[in-house]
């Protein structure tokens, strides 16, 4: 069986065997989860949107104040060497940075001396089969129970796990979080809604991750002059839609058909939602693929 991760793997300035990379138990990503990540798609052997993705690590480590442990430059020599060495032509590379190992279980940051951990992987790509996109997936929608910086890419993703958790145990692919009666986004997800033809995106704040295929949607939709509004969505708009996508990097752009058990709009993929999958498709192999 073809390993999920590639060997390999990256960790602390050296590339070697998964099984023969260590990090200490008191590292603060295990101890804690004081550590930042990115998941980056690769496409033919070429990854997608690498510098928004690096930039939205640098943001990530400067909003939980942890220097990076490398520049951009080499952290794409680090994803170039990943991807060359591994089996698949279409990847995703995972990125992570916690803040060290010290020599005790301590809350506030460890001396200048302890250096951050920093690991990559590749695996193989995970996409959608056919035939679950033709149908679209179901979600539910829960209480967002996250902290205040979701706009953070952060490893402690507790809130977030239970959210997708409760979606798995009653059947769905994701769950929608509400806060206060507005939907911020999914457990690992942006979502779009779809109401009269108009497109409808919540705003980036910090209740929001910026999802960087969330920013390819808005370019998207500007370039063809899809109508569009970047404004908090109720969650009452949210179950009276006729469309709702999830996006993100590996998901790219899916419908949700199903919320909370109801149909949404006519309970099949809505035509807005089709368009701009074809037209991510086709920016993705234009720039990927060709080129
Ligand atoms: N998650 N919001 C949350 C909470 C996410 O975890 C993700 C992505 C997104 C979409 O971001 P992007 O378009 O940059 O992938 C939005 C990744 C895929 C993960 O946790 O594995």
């Amino acid at each position: 069986m073809t390993p999920f991760v590639a060997d390999p793997v990256y960790l602390n300035g050296q590339f070697l065997p998964l099984a023969e990379a260590g990090i200490s138990p008191l590292d603060r990503g295990f101890l804690y989860g004081d550590g930042v990540y990115e998941l980056i798609p690769v496409y033919s052997r070429r990854a997608f949107r690498l510098d928004e993705h690096l930039k939205r690590l640098q943001a990530t480590l400067a909003g939980i104040k942890l220097a990076n442990p490398l520049a951009p430059a080499e952290w794409k020599a680090v994803v170039e060497k990943l991807i060359a060495t591994a089996h698949w032509e279409d990847q995703s590379i995972y990125l992570q940075v916690t803040r060290g190992a010290d020599n005790k279980r301590d809350h506030a940051f460890p001396p200048a001396t302890v250096a951050p951990t920093a690991f990559a992987f590749a695996s193989p790509l995970v996409v959608t089969p056919a035939e679950v996109r033709a149908k679209g997936v179901a979600a539910i929608t829960v209480a967002d129970q996250r902290w205040a910086r979701c706009d953070l890419k952060v490893i402690s993703l507790l809130a977030n796990i239970l959210a997708r958790q409760q979606a798995v145990e009653e059947g769905c692919a994701e769950a929608l979080l509400v806060r206060d009666g507005y939907l911020k986004e999914g457990a690992a997800s942006n979502i779009f809604v779809v109401k009269d033809g108009i497109l409808l995106a919540p705003p980036k704040t910090h209740l929001m991750l910026p999802g960087i295929t969330y920013d390819i949607v808005l370019e998207l939709a500007e370039s063809c002059g899809q109508p569009l509004e970047i404004r908090e969505i109720h969650e009452n708009e949210l179950r009276s839609a006729d469309e709702v996508w999830m996006t993100s990097s590996t998901k790219e752009i899916l419908a949700i058909t199903t919320l909370d058990g109801a149909p949404v709009g006519t309970g099949k993929p809505g035509p807005i939602g089709e368009q701009m999958w074809q037209r991510y498709q086709d920016f993705k192999n234009t720039i990927m693929r060709k080129g």
